[in-house]
């Protein structure tokens, strides 16, 4: 006998030694989704084991080709493939027809959609000090025509650093670095900040007389765990970070304009690069939502072939 204890369901279920997971759901009368028939084809019946993952079958290769290209991660296992040999602690996934629905469209995508992993990252948010000022009094042709030139510019330079885009907020945007295990992330955000600034006043020049304004970025950024999945239904899905580290470097951005500065970092940042950075302050913030104040650093300058060899 093994024991198979569903916490989303409350119940501990006494299972043959060898029986799958969702036939001893099914057979205790729980409304254990398998649309297809436990074939290994829906992933709906999916559970994750919270427990006692030692004391399950390794997966097969049905199973092994689903997960693979659903990029699930070792404890989330199909229970229609999934025999169970001793004490394990499980949840279903999909727990009622909504859930079961966006499942079922996951499968109708051509592109893999990442389930939710926490990952190392470097994040960074930038915007155009003053823009909206420029944004009211000025065409919105222009309006538009500079801003996607300015995107062209900014995500061009990203990218060269390794990092992307996730996110736009007006004439504002998220970068991340890290993705895909990009090594030097923390390298790569800093080096990608400086040069960002560095274009932009070159922007300045190109653009200043035909809009008669004057462009300056502000940064924040901080480096740390990041909550990294695909958010959204079917038709207006879209890979998300979210978490503390994001909501903390948006902060920092933001802070900027208090200080008046252009570019801060969080103090877990500027350890990484403490003796290759040029700081023109050091300041303390409080940061909404989180308590205490938290170290951040102006920076000024960091020598590129010295962080070039850092890391
Ligand atoms: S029931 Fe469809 S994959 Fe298990």
């Amino acid at each position: 006998m093994a024991e198979l204890i569903l916490n989303s369901d409350k119940l501990t279920i006494d299972c043959e030694s060898g029986q799958t997971i969702l036939d001893a759901s099914l057979k205790k009368g729980i409304p254990h989704a398998h649309a297809c028939g436990g074939k290994a084809v829906c992933s709906t019946c999916r559970v994750y084991i919270d427990e006692g993952l030692e004391n399950v079958n390794p997966r097969n290769e049905k199973e092994q080709k689903l997960a693979d290209s659903l990029n699930f991660g070792p404890e989330i296992r199909l229970a229609c493939q999934t025999t169970i040999y001793g004490p394990v602690k499980a949840r279903r996934l999909v727990l009622d027809k909504i859930d079961e629905r966006i499942i079922l469209s996951e499968g109708k995508s051509n592109k893999p959609r990442s389930l939710g992993e926490v990952i190392d990252a470097s994040v960074m948010f930038v915007d155009i000090a003053d823009f909206t000022a420029f944004s009211e009094r000025t065409p919105a042709y222009d309006v538009v025509h500079v801003l996607n030139r300015y995107f062209y510019i900014a995500g061009n330079i990203i990218k060269k650093h390794n990092g992307r885009i996730v996110d736009y907020y007006g004439d504002g945007f998220l970068a991340i670095f890290g993705l895909d295990h990009q090594p030097n992330h923390t390298k790569n955000v800093v080096s990608a900040g400086f040069e960002l600034q560095k274009a932009i006043k070159d922007f300045d020049h190109e653009v200043h007389d035909l809009v008669n304004t004057s462009f300056k970025i502000r940064l924040g950024a901080h480096t740390g765990k990041v909550i990294w999945g695909s958010i959204g239904i079917e038709g207006m899905r879209k890979e998300a970070a979210i978490g503390d580290t994001v909501n903390f470097a948006s902060r920092i951005e933001q802070a900027n304009k208090v200080l008046n500065t252009d570019f801060l970092i969080s103090e877990a940042l500027f350890k990484k690069f403490e003796s290759c950075c040029v700081t023109n302050a050091e300041y303390e913030i409080d940061v909404k939502g989180k308590t205490g104040v938290y170290k951040v650093y102006s920076l000024e300058y960091v020598s590129p072939s010295v962080l070039a060899e850092t890391v």
